[in-house]
């Protein structure tokens, strides 16, 4: 490991800014079959043979469902501010149409009061990954009647929690929910055909957009945004064949979402990677990209919000996907072989700043996996992790100091979990979970975070 201040000390950060953790509604509830919930794409993918690693399932994963309250105790005896968690669409609405299902707006409400009540701050993301299951069967996001739905479903959870937290994601990585889940096969539903993948891609963007309009007419206070993956992605050598295949992987991942909510169009390069699949410029009038919809997707949010995970070098290779080789950055020491390198984070955020949107920008994941384990003490020591964490957490005041507004920080995870495809196999958090007993075991990173927010806090 490379020399870094480890130290959990005071960074240059605004008085407000906010540290939180971050889970999502699939990978910690458990419950599937309790309190009315449906079933939603990811109960389908995991039963499916092949899927997952192990033939793992999220039935129980930490069973947070039945034990959210110790979870919010834990989080708030380790002085942990916010907390962005994300509601399940289909224990809210098990179909993904009608009235709202009594027993789930019951649960997140009693979930969002426990926050508030233990004073943290909740970030509610209303898109993380799981479609109801029904809306699948009727075509899933490749449709556009499932953003409306969607649409529709925020109105819904506006009015009936919206009272209970300030700030709302819309759409959790939208990247991830449609070409790694309609293209890749890698997620659920597991499709792998482009032309879904690209109508995908599109309706999630316009999902967000209805979520946002469906917040401001019924929440004007409400803070709202999207949350986007952004990886760093540059050339591997100053050769032209390896700047224009990065180039190419930038406007295929980053830019397909980030044109057309943050400038309004798609652009010509966007779209003439994906005309085939009906992704235009222009707006039809019976086409993918319908009149209107741009405006929806652009309107003006509050916030941005950014996951960023790793750092990759793009290398021109005529055998890899589109043209393409991904090397990862060293040091790239984490399971996932992610790098290490926290001046991405920093890059990412001022490239947002400088090439995308003035909106203030939230951190909403950044984490990293590595094999922890008890050790016979009892306890659980991640050195990796609080390096990882000192580097990228320190970041954060260096784009601020490069001109980039950050005002949040969301540390990928609270709990150990279910990491979809891989399974229990990839530890993210900073408290471990015990799959087996559901003892939860702060690791050194959780006090290590503990420790700098405290440095950070207002009060000092
Ligand atoms: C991003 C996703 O939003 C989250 O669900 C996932 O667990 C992390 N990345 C880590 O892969």
């Amino acid at each position: 490991m490379s020399e870094r201040d480890l130290s959990p000390r005071r960074l240059e950060l605004p008085g407000d800014f906010v540290f939180g953790v971050a889970t999502a509604a699939f990978q910690i509830e458990g419950g599937v079959a309790e309190g009315g919930r449906g079933p939603s794409i990811w109960d389908a993918f995991t039963a499916q043979p092949g899927a997952i690693h192990h033939a793992e399932t999220a039935d129980v994963t930490c069973d947070h469902y039945h034990r959210w309250e110790s979870d919010l105790d834990l989080m708030a005896e380790l002085g942990i501010p916010a907390y962005r968690l994300s509601l399940s669409w289909s224990r809210l609405q098990p179909t993904g149409r009608g009235p709202l299902n009594p027993e789930g707006v019951a649960f997140y409400r009693d979930l969002l009061a426990g926050c508030r009540e233990r004073g943290i701050e909740p970030y509610v993301t209303l898109y993380h990954w799981d479609l109801p299951l029904a809306l699948q069967d009727a075509g899933g996001w490749p449709e556009r009647r499932t953003a409306e739905l969607f649409g529709a479903y925020a109105a819904l959870v506006a009015d009936a929690l919206g009272d209970l937290a300030e700030h709302w994601i819309t759409v959790n990585e939208p990247v991830c929910a449609s070409f790694l889940s309609y293209w890749w096969g890698m997620q659920a539903p597991g499709h792998t055909d482009l032309t879904e993948a690209v109508r995908a891609a599109h309706h999630l963007l316009l999902g967000h957009g209805l979520a946002l309009r469906a917040f401001r007419e019924r929440r004007p206070g409400a803070k709202v945004g999207i949350t986007n993956l952004v990886s760093n992605l540059a050339p591997a050598s100053g050769s032209d064949a390896d700047a224009r295949a990065a180039t190419g992987l930038d406007v295929r991942f980053n830019r397909v979402f980030l044109e057309p909510v943050y400038h309004g169009s798609y652009g010509a390069e966007v779209a003439a990677v994906f005309a085939a699949q009906g992704l235009t410029e222009a707006e039809t009038d019976d086409g993918l990209v319908r009149h209107g919809d741009l405006a929806f997707i652009s309107a003006r949010g509050d916030f941005a919000g950014v996951n960023h995970y790793t750092n990759t070098l793009v290398a021109a290779d005529p055998d890899a996907w589109n043209g393409a080789r991904m090397i990862q950055v060293e040091p790239a020491p984490t399971n996932f072989e992610w790098s290490d390198t926290p001046e991405a984070l920093s890059a990412v955020l001022q490239r947002l700043a400088r090439e995308f949107t003035d909106l203030p920008l939230h951190v909403t994941e950044n984490g990293a996996t590595f094999t922890d384990y008890v050790t016979p003490d009892g306890e659980v020591h991640d050195p990796e992790r609080v390096h990882y964490l000192a580097g990228y957490t320190a970041a954060l005041a260096d784009a601020r100091a490069a001109g980039a507004d950050v005002r949040g920080y969301f540390l990928w995870s609270f709990l150990d979990n279910f990491e979809w495809s891989w399974g229990y196999s990839q530890r993210f958090g900073i408290v471990y979970t015990d799959f087996g007993t559901q003892q939860r075991i702060p690791k050194d990173s959780a006090y290590w975070y503990r420790d700098l927010i405290r440095a950070n806090s207002r009060a000092l």
